[in-house]
């Protein structure tokens, strides 16, 4: 287990390297572990257009779903500097989506994990499938 988080910390300052974030110079990098056992990890991408950034766990739930897997059993953030980035509101509200709220999610700075929380933890009272319940239209008047 300690391998794998070490190996995501790995994966995620791989992406923080490669981090486009020239407007806030925090750069950041995310790793997550799917069910399948692969990693996927992604950076931060801003944009002159400021609300058009995209974080690094964005990036790195992209890269998961359009590697075909769907499920997330752990998550890494990493930062190179003092402060740790938890997760921001719209990230919370993405990983709950494909992520159990028992699955953890480790903040990384320059010395490693410093700390080590759960999505549901972050995210408590979470909007989720289960709210829209019967609310979905049923599957033959979905989209082609
Ligand atoms: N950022 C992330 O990558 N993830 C978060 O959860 C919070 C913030 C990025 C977005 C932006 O490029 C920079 O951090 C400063 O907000």
């Amino acid at each position: 287990m300690k391998q794998q988080t070490d190996r995501m910390l790995d994966l995620a300052r791989q992406a923080l390297a490669h981090a486009h974030a020239p407007y806030s110079r925090f750069r950041v990098g995310a790793c997550v572990r799917a069910a399948s056992g692969r990693l996927y990890h992604g950076c931060n991408v801003e944009n002159s257009s400021y609300p058009v950034t995209q974080c690094a766990e964005a990036t790195a739930i992209g890269a998961m779903v359009s590697g075909g897997d769907r499920e997330i059993v752990e998550i890494l953030v990493a930062t190179e500097g003092a402060e740790l980035c938890p997760p921001c509101g719209r990230c919370r509200q993405q990983l709950a989506e494909f992520a159990r709220p028992d699955v953890p999610v480790h903040l990384a700075g320059p010395e490693g994990v410093r700390r080590t929380v759960t999505v549901g933890e972050l995210l408590p009272l979470a909007f989720g499938r289960e709210t829209l319940g019967t609310h979905r239209p049923p599957p033959e008047s979905s989209h082609p």
